[in-house]
């Protein structure tokens, strides 16, 4: 019987290469966006399932569960890969702004989790995870709201493994690197180790699928590179950071 993959996020980028080879991989994949088309796309195109709506609004995630769980029967894997990017100046901290980056990036996740779990429950187990970012090591310049959105949800996925284990639910957190994707498309600054969004895909699938550790991070070096500057002592730390925001600020 095939296995069902529910991808929030999952018309574009990081999300539609995942639906991609988990369908391949005989998954019966459901997705979800704000935007229709780019999910009938990917019905047209591979045989998705798509389920429009707002990640922001809680009652349209308790009717979207709903209506998969009655449409298809159960959720054994659920990914998180919504983001709204933040292009935010060095030292703009507007609430306005920062609240709505983590009322998409975070909160949204909290909204699915929450009845998500439930429907786990009741069918005895499952897997939750959670796109982070490899920016979620520490917090990085001109992204205040992004970075620390995106590691309060590595701390979450951290909660979450430990504690739902005895509910047999496997929560993992998925961090890559820099993607060509929209999300990436307009940075105004060097991206290292660039990859192309459809090996990321693959590497996330791989990771899923033939791994059982909690974190999938990629690619290696950079994730190497980020984890040693995050075990900096602080004044060897903030000047690297400085040197960042300069280039980033450019
Ligand atoms: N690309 C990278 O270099 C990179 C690196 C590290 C981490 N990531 C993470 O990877 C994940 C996917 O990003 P991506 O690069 O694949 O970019 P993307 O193609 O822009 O994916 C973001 C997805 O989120 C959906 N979305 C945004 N707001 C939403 C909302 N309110 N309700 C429902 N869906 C919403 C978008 O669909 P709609 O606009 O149709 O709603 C879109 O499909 C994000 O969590 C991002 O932070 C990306």
């Amino acid at each position: 019987m095939a296995r069902i993959a529910w991808i929030l996020g999952g018309g574009t980028g990081l999300g539609a290469e995942t639906a991609k080879g988990l369908i391949a991989r005989g998954w019966t994949v459901a997705v979800s966006g704000r935007r229709t088309a780019p999910l009938e796309a990917l019905k047209a195109s591979h045989g998705a399932h798509p389920y429009p709506f707002d990640v922001t609004d809680r009652d349209a995630v308790g009717v979207t569960v709903a209506k998969i769980v009655a449409d298809l029967g159960r959720i054994d894997l659920m990914i998180y890969s919504v983001a709204r990017k933040q292009t935010a100046r060095a030292g703009d901290y507007g609430y306005e702004s920062y609240a709505s980056i983590i009322d998409t990036n975070l909160l949204g996740a909290a909204r699915v989790i929450d009845p998500v779990v439930d429907q786990m429950r009741r069918q005895g187990g499952g897997e939750i995870a959670l796109v982070a970012s490899v920016a979620d090591y520490f917090g990085l310049p001109r992204a205040a709201a992004y970075s620390s959105g995106k590691a309060a949800m590595i701390a979450l996925a951290q909660t979450m493994r430990t504690e739902l284990a005895q509910d047999n639910i496997a929560v993992r957190v998925i961090s890559p690197g820099f993607v060509k994707t929209d999300f990436t498309a307009k940075n105004d600054f060097p991206m290292p180790f660039l990859m192309d969004a459809d090996e990321a895909g693959k590497r996330i699938v791989a990771g899923l699928l033939d791994s059982k550790r909690f974190e999938i991070a990629f690619p290696r070096r950079f994730v190497l590179i980020l984890k040693t500057i995050g075990l900096l002592p602080y004044p060897v730390f903030f000047w690297v950071m400085g040197k960042l925001a300069g280039v980033a600020g450019k």
